[in-house]
């Protein structure tokens, strides 16, 4: 795999260190994946526990435990969910499902999306009007592609603004997969999402990623929402999750804290963050997101200032790979005393040049 088409290199990084991988997890900032920096609140020695008393035997073949925690709190019925170990490998399996005739893909896009059409789909569209007109060649064995909110750039587009586009989806019946992973920063209220319509819609699947939100991509789980019969007929591994995973999960959505600490969160650090941004020389612009972070054009080459950051320890994901060109970087919202760091240290470098 081509590690710059991914945020997160914090192992690569490491290696580039001398001090041993632990010490680097630790001291590394990764503004490069963006990962909320407010972890829900997991009572480890209960979650130790019970996933000690599981290790022992193989996880619940339905995750019912989990599937329902999910269920609730993306109001949805049990029967919508498909749990996965982590959305990157649902979308391959997906595709590898599907074998689409024609792949639609709004752009830019998490670039698994790319991979996983470029192994499985016949042919490949790319565009980045997702308000034009669907291509004609799209058929009923085709797919549609949409990040909403999009990224690297975080915008949200509400689903009455998508209304033409679902419309022609409708007219030409094909497949719709719309990833809401960074949905639950704006809220998780129905009216946002398309998660609503799934029950009318057997073509159209919402793809969640939980690990950005509630802080975990080192555990590998993901969520499928769908109508009740879209996915049975798709073959899934017998145990996509482990206990482990599933107990962090069911900790983790038992926080009844965690919306509202990470909403009073964003609500303080996003604008003093993009103001002390701008005021950087590296920053030429800063567009506007809805999300937990931040695209940015650079008046330098996006790769240099991501390698300079690096002697700071802090890593900011160079959008090239994107198709941006050489001058955007994302930055993900982090703390205050961390995006205090990345501020400190744009400046300490632009006093050097
Ligand atoms: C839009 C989008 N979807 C899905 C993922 C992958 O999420 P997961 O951690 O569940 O594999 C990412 C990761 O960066 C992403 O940006």
């Amino acid at each position: 795999m081509n590690d710059t088409q991914h945020g997160g290199q914090v192992y690569q990084f490491a290696q580039t260190q001398n001090n041993s991988t632990e010490q680097t997890l630790k001291t590394v900032l990764d503004f490069s994946a963006s990962i909320n920096p407010i972890q829900p609140q997991i009572h480890w020695p209960k979650l130790t526990r019970a996933a000690q008393a599981q290790l022992i035997h193989y996880p619940d073949t339905e995750q019912r435990a989990l599937t329902h925690a999910i269920a609730k709190r993306f109001s949805l019925n049990a029967q919508q969910v498909t749990l996965t170990n982590g959305i990157s490998s649902a979308i391959l399996q997906l595709f590898s499902e599907l074998k689409p005739d024609t792949t639609l893909l709004f752009t830019p896009i998490y670039s698994e999306y790319q991979r996983a059409a470029h192994k499985h789909s016949t042919h490949i569209i790319e565009s980045t009007q997702w308000n034009a007109p669907l291509p004609t060649s799209l058929t009923q064995n085709s797919v549609v592609v949409l990040v909403n909110p999009s990224t690297p750039e975080g915008i949200f587009t509400p689903p009455q603004t998508l209304e033409p586009l679902l419309k022609q989806i409708k007219q030409h019946n094909c497949w719709l997969l719309v990833d809401e992973s960074f949905l639950p920063f704006i809220g998780f209220q129905a009216n946002l999402s398309l998660r609503p319509q799934l029950n009318q819609q057997p073509k159209w699947m919402v793809l969640q990623s939980l690990t950005k939100y509630y802080a975990c991509p080192g555990i590998r789980i993901g969520a499928l929402f769908a109508a009740p019969e879209t996915l049975t007929p798709f073959t899934w591994p017998a145990w996509p999750i482990s206990v482990l995973d599933e107990q962090f999960m069911l900790h983790a959505l038992n926080d009844t804290q965690h919306d509202q600490n990470t909403h009073c969160f964003l609500q303080s650090e996003t604008k003093p963050f993009i103001k002390a941004l701008k005021q950087s020389p590296f920053i030429a612009h800063i567009y506007p997101s809805q999300a937990n972070f931040i695209l940015a054009k650079t008046h330098v080459k996006a790769a240099w200032l991501a390698e300079q950051l690096k002697a700071h320890r802090i890593l900011i994901r160079d959008c090239h790979s994107f198709g941006l060109g050489e001058n955007h970087v994302r930055i993900a919202i982090k703390s205050n005393p961390q995006n205090q760091q990345l501020i400190t240290a744009l400046k300490v470098l632009s006093l050097k040049q």
